[in-house]
């Protein structure tokens, strides 16, 4: 008897179209699985995101700029992503930075008048940073710039010289 209990069973399930209740039973469980499955991951990432440090990565405020003799004399050479413009003037050469002192703008070089910029309200400066032009309070800061032991020229962004200083090549 048992036996063809078991049979019987089995021809039902050849038989199945996947409408039989064990199927729909199956399916609902997969289902469920699979939600679970999702609601884990989303767990996860949120978690993951919860315990990682909540900090701002800035960049190095140190720019390598390379050898000194890609800069020739009478130059002025803009770096706007590092916004800095690094001038080879007859006493050697400075960096300085091209964010405008009024409310910082990036300035622009403007080679066939010779002077600096700011497209937003109007200050120019000249390629000493001294303004002569517009609502700037300041002239553009020198930026400390020196030659490293590999004979590359560095610039630190985060510190402004109080005096002229020139990198004599
Ligand atoms: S930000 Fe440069 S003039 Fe206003």
């Amino acid at each position: 008897m048992a036996d063809e209990g078991k049979k019987d069973e089995a021809k039902k399930k050849e038989n199945c179209t996947g409408s039989c209740e064990e199927c729909s039973r199956r399916k609902f469980a997969r289902f469920g699985l699979g939600a679970v499955a999702v609601a884990g991951a989303g767990s996860a990432v949120f978690g993951y995101q919860f315990l990682s440090p909540n900090a701002l990565y800035e960049p190095s405020p140190i720019v390598d700029a390379g050898k000194p003799d890609r800069y020739p004399p009478d130059s002025v050479t803009p770096d706007l992503q590092s916004g800095i413009y690094i001038v080879h003037g007859a006493q050697g050469i400075y960096t300085l930075s091209a964010v405008c002192t009024h409310l910082g703008c990036l300035t622009a070089w403007k080679p066939e008048l010779g002077i600096i910029a700011c497209p937003c309200h109007g200050s120019k400066f000249h390629i000493d940073g001294v303004k002569f032009d517009g609502p700037a309070p300041r002239p553009l800061p020198w930026l400390k710039t020196w030659v490293d032991d590999d004979g590359n020229l560095q610039i630190d962004r985060s510190e402004t010289l109080a005096q002229k200083q020139f990198v004599r090549i």
